[in-house]
């Protein structure tokens, strides 16, 4: 029986608590939602001519393909091409990423920079290649000089083909210097220039979600501080954006960058959440405390949190916001949170966030900061980041607290309450990044409905959890750092989970209030059915060593033996452990735990459970 109290405390939920966070893993930027189709276009990416090869001319003989650094198109694009043709035919081809998919009679618009320094070749042809060979259409560029300079072309195939590449070929012996040498696909997502892929981009407007958390994740720390997201490269014209090497592993252009970001969470109705480095690396995390004195430069990170809000939120009039206005956006975009790194948690990122708090609200006092902490389950470790809330809180330096959980779905099953006892004057609750990791990591029903279950608790909490966001958002088939993932693709198409639908059906459905309820269930002709108990953990001198766990069944015949169930990685505080197979042990709060079984067929079957410290008391 389900008893629901209409006319007793009705709780507020936070407006955009269905969120997005996307981050640029699994190849979710290049290759993925940014349409661009031809891999390393700018030849900035650590092997230089990754994703080209040449093309053999007459006599069998390939180009000569340098890559060079003299007077480049820019200092920010410091690399290009240089091609030498020694015969008709030569050129250089591009197979995408993985191959270009296109589709007969539909108009592909390219661009690419050339010059020829001596003078020799003042024309090329850009041509769409089936990929066996077949050519599907062809351009041709005229009027090079020995400058730089960016030519258009269209190429409109007359065949389908998922594995296209695009060639270009001198039309004269000589010396070509080639950079930015681009394709996109016939339409992106709104029809904006340098979009993103439609399909992939109408999968996120119609989950509906109330925010944005971007560019990551690890991918704003970098894996080493000279890697680390500065959102100054990210915005521009694209051929004068520094590219960098990703967190995960391969390369961003940097194709998507910070105004890319605001104005699709403006096209989709989400708050944008962007994430800033502090002046922090991946690395980094490993260096418990530092004298801030010994980062000289770290004004200027500061500078760069306090100009991102600018660029966003200032006028037209303003140095960042003429900026905004000059890249096609003169009104403000109406940006209200800010967070400061990620996953970060020791004493050397708390005062860098104090120094970056502390100058921000003096310009941006409105603005809503979101201090990080570890993932779980990180026990004390976790804590600490809480206890700092409180004293930044005190001093109005944090409104929100970014909690991050991949834990396997019992765990989210048994922490559906995990906000109810919440004190509610403590800092508000960002739930950036969760996940239920089934076995082997896959998306599964289960943890779908695991993540559902939790999410229940999440919005009977909406007014203490303000955001909360699956991650990862996107994975390309072939391409994965990480799993599950929410959303699947290749480069002709896209698949979801069921982790998707459950996030729609939360965001499509979401209460502004909820109501008490007490739900009763009667159990009178059933035997046990949920059956568990609870062990002390002790502190860390007195551990708890092990957990018996039996199941017996009616007859007294053993179901399960889980005696002396070894607690493998014990660790303190929050968090979840399998004790043996099908036993999980699991602490609620700190000084107790509960042992949850998932033995099939409960149905009058005993259970008995003894647990002893290491200093002997059961
Ligand atoms: O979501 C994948 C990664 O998980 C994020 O980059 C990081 O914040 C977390 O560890």
């Amino acid at each position: 029986v389900l008893e629901i109290d209409g006319a007793g405390k009705k709780t507020a939920v936070s407006p955009n608590l269905y969120g997005i966070f996307y981050e640029d893993i699994n190849f979710a930027a290049d290759g993925g939602l940014y349409a661009e189709l031809i891999q390393n276009r700018s030849f900035e990416y650590k092997f230089a001519t990754e994703s080209w090869d040449t093309l053999k001319g007459g006599e069998s003989r390939k180009p000569r393909i340098k890559i060079r650094t003299e007077n480049p198109l820019n200092p920010q694009n410091p690399k290009y091409a240089q091609i030498e043709r020694t015969s008709p035919g030569m050129g250089v081809v591009n197979a995408g990423f993985g191959g270009i998919a296109v589709k007969e009679g539909k108009k592909y618009p390219g661009s690419i920079w050339l010059r020829s320094p001596g003078g020799e070749i003042s024309s090329v042809a850009a041509a769409l290649d089936s990929g066996s060979g077949e050519t599907l259409s062809s351009a041709s560029i005229k009027g090079i000089g020995t400058e730089w300079k960016k030519f258009e072309f269209t190429l409109s195939p007359t065949k389908d083909s998922s594995k296209a590449k695009l060639i270009i070929s001198p039309d004269q012996n000589g010396i070509l210097d080639m950079d930015m040498v681009s394709l996109f696909p016939p339409e992106t997502y709104k029809n904006r220039e340098n979009g993103f892929r439609t399909d992939l981009a109408v999968l996120l407007e119609e989950l509906n979600p109330g925010f944005m958390r971007f560019p990551g994740g690890c991918v704003v720390e970098g894996r080493v501080i000279e890697e680390a997201y500065r959102w100054k490269d990210t915005i521009g014209p694209v051929e004068e954006r520094k590219e960098a090497p990703n967190f995960w592993g391969y390369q961003q252009t940097y194709g998507i960058g910070f105004h890319e970001y605001f104005q699709f969470c403006e096209d989709i109705g989400a708050d944008a959440v962007p994430i800033v480095n502090c002046h922090m690396s991946f690395a980094d995390r490993d260096i418990p405390y530092i004298n801030l004195k010994d980062l000289p430069d770290l004004k200027e990170w500061i500078q760069d949190a306090i100009d991102v809000l600018e660029y966003a939120n200032g006028p037209a009039a303003s140095k960042w916001g003429a900026l905004r206005a000059k890249n096609g956006h003169p009104a403000p975009f109406n940006v209200k949170y800010l967070g400061i790194g990620n996953e970060q948690f020791n004493q050397s990122y708390f005062d860098r966030y104090e120094a970056f708090a502390k100058e921000i609200k003096k310009v941006y006092p409105e603005v809503k900061l979101i201090l990080s902490s570890g993932p779980l389950p990180s026990g004390i470790i976790f804590d600490s980041a809480w206890m700092k809330a409180r004293e930044f809180q005190k001093e109005g330096l944090v409104d929100l607290i970014d909690e991050h959980y991949y834990c396997p779905p019992e765990w989210f099953l048994a922490n559906t309450k995990r906000y109810d006892s919440y004190d509610r004057s403590k800092t508000k609750v960002f739930l950036g990044e969760y996940a239920a990791h089934a076995d082997g990591r896959r998306n599964n029903m289960f943890a779908a409905i695991a993540e559902a279950a939790f999410m229940t608790g999440l919005e009977r909490n909406g007014d203490v959890v303000e955001m909360a966001s699956y991650a990862p958002l996107f994975a390309k088939e072939g391409n994965v750092q990480w799993a599950p993932d929410m959303i699947w693709f290749d480069n002709e198409k896209a698949w979801t989970t069921p982790s998707y639908w459950v996030q729609k059906m939360f965001a499509d459905r979401k209460s502004e209030k909820t109501l008490a309820s007490v739900l009763t269930v009667d159990s009178s002709n059933r035997k046990p059915a949920a059956i568990g108990g609870s062990v002390g953990l002790g502190t860390w001198a007195t551990r708890t060593e092990y957990a018996d766990i039996m199941v017996k069944d009616a007859d007294g015949k053993v179901l399960y033996d889980g005696r002396k169930a070894k607690i493998r990685d014990w660790k303190p505080l929050t968090g979840s452990w399998s004790a043996k197979k099908n036993a999980i042990v699991q602490d609620s709060s700190g000084t107790d735990c509960r042992i949850l079984l998932d033995a099939p067929g409960w149905d009058g079957y005993t259970f008995s459970m003894k647990a002893r410290k290491t200093d002997g008391a059961e």
